[in-house]
């Protein structure tokens, strides 16, 4: 039979009315002549709470139902006596669909810890933290896409398996229907890729830019917003195996048109959160505070998660150049606890996540953008600066995270392009269809990529990066 969301019938359209409801069960509280019980099915944070009148519905079935077991309760909804909610479903019938043994259901009705939890990751969902997060992540998505239709912009599928490595990290994964027992191998005994599926070596993607460039270069501006596959060697809280990126490019923007675009974007994206996710921010909210609670001071949160969005929401970002960057650095003096020390090298080392941190949690205290990056530790398609030392790259910086979104305006001059990517030893025979654009067309143009689990990370609060997406994948864990 049809049944009704319990979204709808605590937002309280539905009283006086009979429904059927079907969800799990949170808890059971008995009580003198009637049992409570807390059906929730996912549509919202609250439970619906269930009253059975005593002698109305059977020993055995009340028996059966405990935390975890699925339910489908007919009742019919009725103004609360209870402090928690304003209405409650009076139930009628009662079915149990699916028991789930007390003795051995891994939840409780308890906080449970996050590492706990991760390792039933396929039960998670049914959480309340993980609800949340799960609803805010559909949220986003969403706001995503009317964030760049409202603009104009395309939504590009870009492949999934790819022949080059954009970033030129050396991070891919390898893709083969070869049986790596016995490759088929050439005449100087290397495995023969050309005998492969692809006629050549393929990998899994670790951007679509390169993609996105060739759709913004006829279609002005698109975006991307698909899955990445990163080898990371580095088991961090930011850093997954599979992650998903949303990346716009646009013809015709330079550098500073990319920053703005950036910024209106993150901060479009916070408000929708704001306005639509309240509820579940709220939760998160109480959560990253009772989390606070046992941490020392100086660990501790400078602002609560939803002061944090708020201010992301109606503050300007700082945007400082690299070289700029460095002298705040140079000029900090080391933290006494030791949390900044710096290594700060010459003028053309990457910045580390501890100078991230120092520039965004202490000098600044909010976003900051840094642009104008060396050359040399950056990718091949970043446009050369007219000081030749310097490429027009941009990242951008959130407290508590470090890098969320890094972007650049594209050398769109084939002569400088193919002079860099012979000097970082990329063959332009493996990018002709890329280097194409060049040749016939050419114009200058922009992009960036927004990590979306990062991104997640900054709107739950939520400190490890596994605990954003439903099936994380990182080095040594991939369940299911
Ligand atoms: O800085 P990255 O490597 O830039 C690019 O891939 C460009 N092609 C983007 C563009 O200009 N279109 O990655 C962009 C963002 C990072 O800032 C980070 O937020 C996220 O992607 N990211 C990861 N997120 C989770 N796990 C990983 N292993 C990530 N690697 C990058
Ligand atoms: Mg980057």
């Amino acid at each position: 039979s049809k049944r009704t969301k319990i979204i709808d019938i605590l937002n309280g359209d539905q009283l006086g009315s009979t429904v059927v409801v079907k969800g799990w069960v949170r808890t059971k509280r008995d009580s003198k002549n009637v049992v409570f019980i807390a059906l929730n099915d996912g549509s919202v944070m609250r439970n619906l709470q269930i009253v059975v009148d005593n002698g109305s519905i059977s020993e055995e079935v009340l028996a059966s139902i405990t935390t975890g077991a699925s339910l489908s309760v007919t009742g019919e909804v009725i103004a609360s006596e209870g402090k928690g909610q304003a209405v409650e479903l009076s139930a009628q019938a009662i079915q149990v669909l699916g028991e789930a043994d007390p003795e051995k259901y891994p939840l409780q009705p308890k906080r449970h810890s996050l590492e706990f939890l991760r390792e039933i990751a396929h039960l998670r969902p049914r959480t309340n933290t993980f609800g949340a997060i799960y609803r805010i992540r559909h949220a986003m998505i969403f706001a995503v896409h009317q964030f760049f239709t409202n603009k104009g912009f395309l939504n590009i599928h870009t492949p999934i398996i790819t022949a080059s490595d954009a970033e030129g990290a050396g991070e891919t994964f390898m893709v083969t229907n070869f049986d790596m027992e016995k490759p088929p191998k050439g005449a100087d005994g290397q495995i023969d890729f050309n005998q492969d599926f692809f006629g050549k070596k393929t990998n899994l993607t670790v951007s679509g830019q390169l993609e996105g460039e060739l759709a913004a270069l006829a279609l002005s501006d698109i975006y991307t917003f698909g899955p990445c596959f990163r080898a990371e060697n580095s088991n961090t809280s930011r850093h997954l195996a599979e992650f998903w990126m949303i990346e716009p490019e646009m013809a015709f923007y330079d550098l500073k048109d990319t920053m703005d675009l950036a910024e209106e974007f993150v901060r479009y994206l916070v408000k929708y959160a704001l306005q639509h996710c309240e509820e579940d921010l709220a939760f998160l909210n109480k959560r990253a505070e009772d989390e606070d609670k046992n941490k020392k001071q100086e660990d501790r949160r400078p602002m609560s998660l939803l002061e944090s969005l708020q201010f992301v929401a109606e503050h300007d970002f700082e945007r400082i150049t690299y070289t700029e960057a460095i002298q705040i650095l140079r000029n900090s003096k080391p933290n006494k606890k030791k949390r900044f020390q710096f290594l700060i090298e010459d003028w053309g080392a990457d910045l580390q996540s501890e100078h991230e941190r120092y520039l965004v949690e202490k000098h600044f205290k909010k976003p900051v953008i840094i642009y104008d990056y060396p050359a040399n530790i950056k990718a091949f398609y970043m446009r050369v600066n007219e000081d030749g030392k310097t490429v027009a790259a941009m990242d951008v910086l959130f407290p508590g995270i470090g890098e969320i979104i890094g972007g650049s305006q594209r050398e769109e001059r084939y002569d400088q392009l193919t002079h860099k990517m012979e000097n970082m030893g990329i063959h332009a025979a493996d990018l002709q269809w890329y280097l194409d654009t060049r040749r016939f067309g050419t114009a200058p143009h922009s992009g960036f990529g927004l990590g979306f689990e990062r991104f997640m990370q900054f709107i739950t609060g939520m400190h490890n990066i596994r605990d954003v997406i439903p099936f994380p994948r990182a080095r040594g864990s991939a369940e299911f």
